[in-house]
């Protein structure tokens, strides 16, 4: 399984804060935004991941994250010259993603909590898992629409009158026939290749799951100044109260076993003297 960290966007909702730099990179408490959809990638256990963005931030997310090898992974990186939909990430990917399948992770998007969902998608090797979160706000989102049996029988991207208030989260596990639904898309009256459209290219063939995800898991937004502060907080909150760390790459890559102790003492010298690593020198000693 491979996995895409799509991140790039034209950001104008978050102005003059993505003047300089983009919303992934933007802090979330104690570290940059996307180290949260790229750690559920890997708690996942996958290694081989793709970062896509704009031309002028893929440097940024190269200095971060270099080839990976420093947390046991591959990461590689492509360019998307416009904001041209989210499925265009399939079609950037082609060569990227090969054979296998691929999981998409959309770069804002938090998830915090019991990840079983995830987990279990990623057993199906066949047609399409995405999932069903509950929201207070569905006019904003990918709505899908449960029959009485519990059955997935309708997707709509933003509708005005919503049918439910399940939102489709930005996580989307697919098998390898996403490339070619991707490349027959055309592209919707925004102008975009959309997910949406997609996800219902496998309804329509019977091979797509949606999975509802409980009340236990945080799903949280970050598409506005607020919602930045209250991941923010959210984390903050979380972080002082236990001791341990949200999302905290290097850890997940020991603990996942990505990276050797040898390999994570090397990391840990690399690093400033700082909190974050006085929080891994810990995290070594202490045997959790
Ligand atoms: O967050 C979940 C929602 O994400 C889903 O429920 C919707 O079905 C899906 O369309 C998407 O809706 P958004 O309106 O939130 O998508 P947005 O255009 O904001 O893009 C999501 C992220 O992906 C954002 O950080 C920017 C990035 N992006 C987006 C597009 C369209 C790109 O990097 N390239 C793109 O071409």
């Amino acid at each position: 399984m491979k996995g895409i960290v799509l991140a790039g966007g034209a950001g104008s909702r978050l102005y003059p804060i993505t003047r300089v730099y983009s919303k992934q990179l933007t802090l979330i408490y104690d570290k940059p935004l996307i180290y949260y959809p790229l750690s559920i990638l890997m708690l996942g256990g996958i290694k081989d991941v793709l970062i896509i963005s704009n031309k002028e931030t893929i440097p940024h997310y190269k200095q971060l994250f270099e080839d990976g090898a420093f947390l046991g992974m591959n990461i590689e990186y492509a360019i998307q010259d416009a904001p041209n939909g989210i499925a265009e990430s399939f079609i950037l990917g082609e060569n990227f993603i090969g054979n296998d399948g691929v999981t998409l992770v959309l770069g804002d998007n938090i998830f915090y909590g019991y990840l079983d969902f995830f987990y279990s998608a990623l057993k199906n090797s066949v047609g399409a898992t995405i999932f069903g979160y509950q929201v207070n706000d569905p006019q904003r989102y990918g709505i899908v629409e449960f029959n009485k049996e519990g059955n997935a029988i309708s997707i709509e991207e933003k509708p005005i009158k919503p049918k439910s208030n399940f939102a489709v989260p930005g996580l989307y596990v697919y098998d390898n026939s996403v490339i070619d639904i991707s490349k027959n898309l055309k592209p919707s009256a925004r102008g975009e290749l959309e997910i949406t459209d997609v996800n219902k290219e496998y309804l329509k063939m019977g091979k797509l799951r949606v999975e509802k995800i409980g009340r236990g898991v945080a799903w949280l937004d970050t598409g506005t100044p607020e919602a930045l502060l209250q991941a923010s907080n959210f984390f903050g909150v979380i972080e002082e109260r236990q001791g341990l760390k949200v999302a905290c790459i290097e850890e997940i890559a020991y603990k996942m076993g990505f990276i050797s102790t040898e390999k994570f003492n090397e990391l840990l010298n690399s690093l400033p003297n700082c909190a974050y690593k006085d929080y891994l020198v810990r995290i070594l000693s202490e045997d959790f």
